[in-house]
Parts: structure tokens; C-alpha cells; sequence
């Protein structure tokens, strides 16, 4: 195996992260493909936290490759903040990161309107919940193909006409929604911003996609990272509350511009449980004490926003349809330890809907927000020991949630997280093997 995408499977902040760094060990180079700044990965090596927005969570490994993919946006202050922090820890220190040249940019007025919009949106009841990091409108700009591009932050005159041409458009909109127009300082200021935040990224530009599929000509181990998850997909997931790019594995392909056939295999994270930030339906949501217990217990608070993240129990109809879009051929279970000292644990195997059962999410927001879960019950465990390294150290009511996971989901496990330090993993099958 050269080529291993690693793709959350259901709505973000499933552990890609720890799985990531976890598999890094095999590989020579991991892409960030989709998204931007919108994502938090946390790694906790030794009791010490790491958390990756932009940069791949890689990052640990000294000498591998980091490339962040041209289907990325990229928020530039984000991106040398986050470098700054990790060159603090002496890590990027040989060079490891290439920013591909294809990469979108968030400006300033980006976040400026989204944050009017979701404020309108919000009052009126319809809310998406975003991170308010500019995502969706740089991608809207992408789409409109006016967007400003990695390599535009490194010609100032196609920079100034792109930002004039593209707050033409917003202003109005911005005083629509009942924000303040940018003043003309404030312009120039962003412009010379990002000028400056291009200057320094000069050297770390590149061609992203070249590079990646002459890495995987040369059969180098190659490791696409993805962020939010599957049923956060713009085409196939809970639209519209869902974010604004392909988060699924075939995401990976376009935004490296690598052709599907050289994909290898595609490992989808699941957690054990099930958790949602923001707006969208959620049928298994625990909205009491045993949601709450879930939450403690899985320090389930965005790293990004720090809101409190909405749990439940385990879906597996919204987990059936992630690892279908994205073809998974292996699962890695996270965070099964939260579960510990639940008298009892229940699992949705399917949805009523007007009284058919289905086996995946309907397609429109409002069914899905009627469904009824049809849950399974089974018996609960207690502590799973620290130094769980193999399935039989774990407690046989764990063990048996696991194996009755894998056979619903219809895929193999290739691991199972126990805690959020690397150590803490059952490590069941290589992904490059
Ligand atoms: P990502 O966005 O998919 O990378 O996930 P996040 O990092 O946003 O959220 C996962 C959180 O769970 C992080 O704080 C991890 O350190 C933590 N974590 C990962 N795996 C495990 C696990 O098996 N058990 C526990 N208790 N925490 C875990
Ligand atoms: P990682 O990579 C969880 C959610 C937001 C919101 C919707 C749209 O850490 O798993 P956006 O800012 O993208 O326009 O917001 O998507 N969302 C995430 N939820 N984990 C993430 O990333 C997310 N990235 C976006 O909460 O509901
Ligand atoms: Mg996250």
C-alpha cells in the first residue's frame, strides 16, 4: 500500500488527528486536503497537547513531508501563527512544509461577512452553526471564481484588484445584513497584511499537486489527512448544515489532483459515541444527564470554538452511509474509554420514518430531523485498563460492543482507541501494509 486517505466518518472531531499521527509513522509525506482553519486536531504526546488547524497533524514526525493541498483555504495569519507555535516546540525546523500555490485565501472581509450572516441567520431561526472562520464564503468566492489564490499573496497588484473587486460584491451585502462597511484603512491594512503574511510563506509555496503525484510515482508513502467528516460533505452530507467543501475520501483526489486509481485504501474514524457542533439534525441525540456524562467524560468542547459539542449515542445509519461515500476498507474506533462505568449503551442500528425503516439517513434536513432512532441495548463495562494493548485486555462487554460494530458497519477495524495519548491504541492492522 502507497496510499492511505484517513477520513472522518461522521460530523468532525472523531480522532482523525491521534490516528494520524498514529499512522505517520509509516508514511514519507501527509496531505491536509479540504477545509481550513475550521478544523482542530488534537494530539496528546506525554501529557503534552498539540492542537493542528492547517498543518497536517504529521507535524510530530520531524522530516516528513507536510503539504497543505490546493483544494485547502487557507487563512494566512492562522497558518504563521500555528507555524510560529510549532517552531516553538522545534519542530518544522528542516523545512518539512509545502503550501500549495492553488490554496485559497481567507481575507479579513470573509469572516466579516459570515459573521453578519450567521448573526441575521441566527434571529431568524437558521443558524448553521459555523466556526465563523470564513470558510464558506472563501469558497464561495473560489466557486464564483473570484477568489484569491496562495500564489496571488506574492503579486500586490492582482491582490489589490481581486480584494477591490471582490468587496464590491460583499460591501453591499455586509450592510444588508446590518454590519459596517470596511473603511478604506481598514482595506489597505488586510491588503498589506497579507502581502506581508505572503512574503513569508514565499519560500514554503510550491506545486502541491506535482509533488504529491511524483511522491506517489516514486512509491513513496503517502497519507491524506481529512478534516470534518463525511456527513459534513458539501455534495452528501447533512446539507445545508454541513460545511462547504468534499470532505469524503474523494475530496482527497481532487484537492491534491491525484487520480482516484492511485488511491490504495481509504480508513474512515469513528468514535464509539457520536458527537455534532452546530446546527443539523442529530437522531441520537442525548439531550440529558447521560449526553452530559459523554461530554465530561470525552472532553467533548471544540478546540476550535471551545462550544460545548452535542453528544449521542452511536448512529449507525449516518455511520453506514460515510463509510459508502467513501468507499472505507478499514474503521479505527476512538475514544471506546468514555463509555466506561454506562450502566448500559445503546446503539441506533436503524431509523423509522413514517413507519419504513431505513438503513441510511434520508436525504432531506427535515426527515432526518423527524427520524426516530430504533436502538439496540447492550450491556455496559467498567475501566478499560490503561495499558489495553491487544482486544482480549479489554473488558468482555467492550469487547463485544467492538465486535458488533464492526459486523454493523460491515468493515474491519484497523484500530481501537483507548485514550487520547498515542500509547493508548490497539493497533490491529497496518493501513501501508
Ligand atoms: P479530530 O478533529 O477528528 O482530529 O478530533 P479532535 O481532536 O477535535 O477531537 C478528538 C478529541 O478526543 C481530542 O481531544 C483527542 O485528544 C481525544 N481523543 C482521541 N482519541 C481518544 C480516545 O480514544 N479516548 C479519549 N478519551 N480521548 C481521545
Ligand atoms: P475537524 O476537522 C466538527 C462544522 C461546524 C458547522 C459546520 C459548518 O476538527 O473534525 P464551517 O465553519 O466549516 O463553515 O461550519 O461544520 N464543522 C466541524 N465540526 N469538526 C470539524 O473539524 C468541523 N469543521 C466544521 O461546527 O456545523
Ligand atoms: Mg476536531
Amino acid at each position: 500500500m502507497s496510499v492511505v486517505i484517513v477520513v472522518g466518518a461522521q460530523w468532525g472531531d472523531e480522532g482523525k488527528g491521534k490516528v494520524v499521527d498514529l499512522f505517520t509513522e509509516r508514511a514519507d509525506a501527509v496531505v491536509r486536503y479540504g477545509g481550513g482553519a475550521n478544523a482542530g486536531h488534537t494530539l496528546v504526546i506525554n501529557g503534552a497537547k498539540v492542537v493542528t488547524r492547517l498543518i497536517p497533524s504529521g507535524v510530530l514526525h520531524p522530516g516528513k513531508r507536510c503539504v497543505l493541498g490546493d483544494g485547502m483555504v487557507i487563512d494566512p495569519h492562522s497558518l504563521l501563527e500555528e507555524i510560529g507555535q510549532l517552531r516553538a516546540k522545534g519542530l518544522l525546523a528542516r523545512g518539512e512544509l509545502l503550501v500549495g500555490q492553488g490554496a485559497h485565501v481567507i481575507l479579513p472581509y470573509h469572516k466579516l461577512i459570515e459573521a453578519v450572516r450567521e448573526d441575521k441567520a441566527k434571529s431568524a431561526g437558521r443558524m448553521i452553526g459555523t466556526t465563523r472562520r470564513g470558510i464558506g464564503p472563501a469558497y464561495e468566492a473560489k466557486a464564483a471564481r473570484r477568489g484569491v489564490r496562495v500564489r496571488d499573496l506574492l503579486i500586490p497588484a492582482r491582490l489589490r484588484a481581486l480584494v477591490e473587486q471582490n468587496l464590491d460584491e460583499l460591501v453591499p451585502l455586509i450592510l444588508h445584513f446590518g454590519g459596517a462597511a470596511p473603511t478604506a484603512d481598514e482595506v489597505s491594512k488586510w491588503i498589506d497584511d497579507a502581502l506581508a503574511a505572503g512574503e513569508t510563506l514565499r519560500p514554503m509555496m510550491g506545486d502541491a499537486s506535482r509533488e504529491v503525484a511524483h511522491a506517489v510515482a516514486a512509491g513513496k508513502h503517502v497519507l491524506f489527512e481529512g478534516a470534518q467528516g463525511s456527513l459534513l460533505d458539501l455534495d452528501h452530507g447533512t446539507y445545508p448544515y454541513v460545511t462547504s467543501s468534499a470532505t469524503i475520501a474523494a475530496g482527497a483526489c481532487q484537492s491534491a489532483g491525484l487520480g482516484p486509481t492511485k488511491v490504495d485504501a481509504v480508513i474512515g474514524i469513528t468514535k464509539a459515541y457520536a458527537t455534532r457542533v452546530g446546527g443539523g439534525p442529530f437522531p441520537t441525540e442525548l439531550d440529558d444527564e447521560t449526553g452530559e456524562r459523554i461530554r465530561q467524560a470525552g472532553g467533548e468542547f471544540g478546540a476550535v470554538t471551545g462550544r460545548p459539542r452535542r453528544c449521542g449515542w452511536l448512529d449507525l445509519p449516518a455511520l453506514r452511509l460515510g463509510v459508502r461515500l467513501s468507499g472505507m476498507d478499514g474503521l479505527a474506533l476512538t475514544k471506546l474509554d468514555v463509555l466506561s462505568g454506562l450502566p448500559e449503551i445503546k446503539v441506533a442500528i436503524a431509523y423509522k420514518l413514517d413507519g419504513v425503516e431505513l438503513d441510511e439517513p434520508p436525504m432531506d434536513p427535515d426527515d432526518m430531523g423527524r427520524a426516530e432512532p430504533v436502538f439496540t441495548t447492550m450491556p455496559g463495562w467498567g475501566p478499560i485498563p490503561k495499558d489495553a494493548r491487544d482486544l482480549s485486555d479489554l473488558p468482555a462487554s467492550a469487547r463485544h460492543y467492538v465486535e458488533a460494530v464492526e459486523r454493523w458497519a460491515g468493515v474491519p477495524f484497523s484500530l481501537v482507541s483507548v485514550g487520547p495519548e498515542r500509547a493508548e491504541t490497539i493497533a490491529i492492522s497496518d493501513p501501508f501494509a
